[in-house]
């Protein structure tokens, strides 16, 4: 997966723009006026509409930058260090998720613990990799000093 995971990112984030262009629009244009006029505020509901707006904003130079042409014309380290904004992004995703599922009426575990899991589950191997890394990175040191 590692060769196209470009192209995944990209097919990811071209699903993603309708998801956040109309739930944002139902939101200004049905919910907002509704709320209003009702004089609630329902803390958790725009908790995770903010947070999903926070992770859309994070996800548009993630999405441009993944294309090849734009990559291309950057330096390898600037795009790097671009790109870890995908473990911000992530970590919106999962807590909009969270939100959502504990605004519901009735949780549904089994989607609650499904995305933790998938969360969790990547959180855990990504951090196991670092530490590979670096104790790979420290042998080379150890090595080219002896
Ligand atoms: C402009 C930004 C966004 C807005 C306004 C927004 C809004 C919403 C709304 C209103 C729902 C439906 C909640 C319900 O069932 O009542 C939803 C669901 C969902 N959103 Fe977003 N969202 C945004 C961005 C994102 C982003 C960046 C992600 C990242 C992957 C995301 C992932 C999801 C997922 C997976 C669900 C379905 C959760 C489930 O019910 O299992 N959203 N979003």
């Amino acid at each position: 997966m590692l060769s196209i995971r470009a192209e995944l990112a990209i097919i990811g984030c071209i699903m993603m723009l309708p998801h956040g262009f109309i739930y944002f629009i139902r939101f200004l244009i049905l919910k907002l006026p509704k709320i209003m006029t009702e004089g609630k505020f329902p803390i958790l509901y725009f908790s995770y509409i903010g947070i999903g707006i926070i992770g859309f904003i994070v996800m548009i130079p993630l999405f441009i930058t993944s294309i090849k042409k734009v990559r291309r014309k950057m330096q390898g380290r600037s795009w790097k260090r671009l790109q870890r904004w995908a473990y911000l992004f992530y970590l919106l995703a999962y807590v909009h998720i969270l939100l959502i599922l504990l605004n519901e009426s009735k949780i549904d575990w089994l989607r609650l613990s499904t995305y933790t899991m998938i969360f969790v589950g990547y959180m855990i191997l990504r951090i196991f990799k670092y530490k590979n890394k670096q104790k790979i990175g420290l042998r080379v040191i150890c090595n080219t000093n002896n």
